[in-house]
């Protein structure tokens, strides 16, 4: 196992109508400024709910954060939250709601240019102080709960930035208010959660026996659960699993001494930005060709999914790492959900777009082993045809 620093601050309040606790977990007379999405939340009457427990204490309402969080409207938030002396956020919504917000925290305590947050993976900018913030989670997804991660749209990309001073001060999970979720939202989620694990897990041994099991048993429980999270999400303990598992699945606790390979994510990014689709769908066509074009590379974990996860006993390896990834692609398939950029409508004219996004955005050591580069996206994205 490698070293590794753990650190993770966010308090979770998890469980049925718990939305009156807010009272006791936002500082006294703080300025809360209330952020969420285009409109779910006021029209499912949670809003109602978070203003009748907080009273006078939201100080301003900021909707239409969009899903894939635009750099300018977030811009718009900052402005407002300064002007107003704001010094508590609240988000309410989903992972964008959720990365906007943070976005927003960060920008209105600094001083410099905004898209500097944009920018400081790559320049190793560290931010020391933001606002704080809780979150009230209304989709089970991308596990920003309980992260120190956002994801912003920005001109031809999406961003990623990581600062440990947004962790959520505090994340109220209520599975409840999920119910409302269409079916193509939940199996997104799905999937995301599901790629985050197995990002954090498709790579090569590193002899850490809680990571791997603790990864299997989240993988096993999604395919267990997910027929009936799309059929039934009125189903509280369906629900309930599954937001627990989507904010464990990137809370660090699985990642923490392994080595990880993002390279499924940095794709998908590039085809959203490209075509506006859902992340969770783009992942649903870049991952299983990640693992095609990877396998030599991840044989050793890829025959540990397949016994462990699908029970594959094959005494062939080939053909035990061929049926785990087609388990893989039809799990996603199950949901409702294409494996293929062809099912879209999509093919060498978009792959070469998104080649060319990779080049300009400096994405061109990937995976675990930094060892693939443009050629190598490309094997993988003909893959996903
Ligand atoms: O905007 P509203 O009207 O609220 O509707 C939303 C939105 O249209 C709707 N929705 C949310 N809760 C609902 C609901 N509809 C009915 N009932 C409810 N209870 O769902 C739609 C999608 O919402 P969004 O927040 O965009 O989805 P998700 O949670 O999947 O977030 C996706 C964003 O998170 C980023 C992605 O890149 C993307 O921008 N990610 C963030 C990560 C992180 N911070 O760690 C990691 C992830 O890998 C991911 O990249
Ligand atoms: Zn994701």
């Amino acid at each position: 196992m490698f070293n590794f620093d753990y650190y993770n601050p966010t308090k979770i309040i998890f469980g049925k109508e718990r939305l009156a606790e807010l009272r006791n977990l936002i500082p006294l007379n703080a300025k809360v400024m209330l952020l969420y999405g285009g409109g779910s939340v006021e029209k499912f009457g949670t809003l109602t709910k978070i203003r009748k427990v907080l009273g006078e204490s939201i100080s301003l309402e900021f909707g239409g954060i969009e899903p894939n969080p635009q750099y300018e409207t977030l811009m718009r938030a900052v402005e407002i939250a300064r002007t107003k002396k704001i010094d508590y956020l609240l988000a309410v919504g989903g992972g964008s709601v959720m990365d906007g917000t943070k976005f927003v925290a960060l920008a209105a305590c600094y001083e410099g240019d905004a898209k500097d947050i944009l920018f400081a993976k790559s320049r190793k900018q560290v931010f020391t102080s933001a606002l704080p913030f809780g979150t009230i989670v209304t989709l089970s997804a991308t596990g920003s709960e309980m992260n120190n991660g956002g994801v912003i749209s920005f001109g031809d990309g999406k961003y990623h930035f990581a600062q440990d001073v947004v962790f959520p001060h505090f994340s109220l999970l209520d599975p409840e208010l999920t119910f409302t979720l269409p079916k193509r939202q939940i199996a997104n989620g799905i999937i995301d959660t599901f790629v985050h694990v197995g990002e954090q897990y498709f790579t090569y041994p590193a002899h850490a026996m809680f990571q791997d099991r603790t990864a299997e048993g989240m993988l096993k429980s999604l395919t267990e659960l997910s027929s009936k999270a799309v059929e039934e999400p009125k189903e509280y303990d369906t629900m309930a699993n599954l937001m627990w598992l989507a904010t464990l699945g990137l809370n660090g606790l699985i990642g923490a001494g392994v080595p990880q390979d993002w390279t499924s994510h940095m794709l998908g990014h590039e085809l959203t930005a490209l075509t506006g689709m859902d992340h969770g769908r783009t992942l649903a066509i870049v991952f299983p060709a990640v693992l095609k074009v990877l396998r030599e590379q991840k044989r050793a974990k890829l025959l540990q999914y397949a016994r462990r996860v699908w029970h594959i006993m094959e005494a062939d390896e080939e053909q035990s790492i061929d049926f785990a990834i087609l388990k893989t692609e039809d799990f996603f398939r199950s949901l409702e959900v294409p494996v293929r950029l062809s099912e879209y409508g999509y093919g060498i004219a978009e792959i070469e777009s998104i080649l060319q996004q990779l080049k300009t955005h400096g994405m061109n050591k990937l995976s675990e082993t930094g060892l693939v580069d443009l050629d190598k996206c490309r094997e993988i994205l003909t893959a996903a045809i």
